[in-house]
């Protein structure tokens, strides 16, 4: 791993990094449980599992002080009504935050925090999104063709805990209703159990 300073180029048109370390692909099998319509998830599933989301993460040592960061793309399309997603997490070390540059695309990222405080902010290309210590976080991909591109970065020591949000969900989901994003209200949410 490099000690020395290092910059890197997005390669347009997808804004795939020039250089990355790890290549994470994240399907519809890996998001068992997390889309509120099961038999929409099923039969889909059984169609193909397609790709939802990708990761190009640099490797960077896991401390206090470092840098972890990348680029995430959500491709677009829906499961039922919700539209794909990722899959969510609380930092393991709860008081980490995470900076995201929105780079292409329109989406929503949901947040909260253990004490059931939520809040969806919108994703467009330009803006930067500062999600604070102790808030869980997803993005959403609202466009029914383009790709949800970010730049993000956070601690090298955060770690990622996915089981509440695997259990939980999240309190707010982002449908589709007449042909719009609409948040609404997880009627599967119940106020989770972290510290
Ligand atoms: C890292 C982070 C992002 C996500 C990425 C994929 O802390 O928040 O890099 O890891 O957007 O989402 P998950 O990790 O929830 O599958
Ligand atoms: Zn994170």
């Amino acid at each position: 791993m490099k000690k020395e300073p290092f910059s890197f180029d997005l390669t347009t048109p997808g804004f795939i990094p020039s250089h990355y370390d790890n290549h994470i692909q994240r399907k519809l099998s890996n998001m068992k449980g997390q889309y509120l319509n099961h038999e929409a998830y099923e039969a889909m599933l059984s169609e193909k599992d397609l790709l939802l989301y990708q990761v190009y993460e640099l490797e960077r040592p896991q401390i206090e002080g470092e840098l972890l960061h990348g680029i995430s793309i959500v491709h677009p399309g829906k499961v039922g009504n919700e539209f794909f997603m990722t899959k969510g997490h609380y930092h393991t070390v709860i008081d980490t935050a995470e900076i995201y540059y929105t780079l292409k695309g329109q989406g929503y990222m949901v947040m909260e925090t253990p004490e059931g405080d939520c809040a969806v902010e919108e994703l467009k290309a330009g803006s930067i999104l500062y999600v604070p210590p102790r808030w869980a976080h997803r993005s959403v991909n609202t466009s029914s063709e383009e790709n949800l591109v970010m730049f993000f970065a956070y601690p090298g020591n955060a770690g990622h805990d996915y089981g509440t949000i695997e259990t939980q969900g999240f309190r707010k989901l982002v449908v589709e209703k007449d042909g719009k994003p609409e948040i609404v209200d997880n009627p599967r949410w119940a106020l989770p159990e972290v510290g």
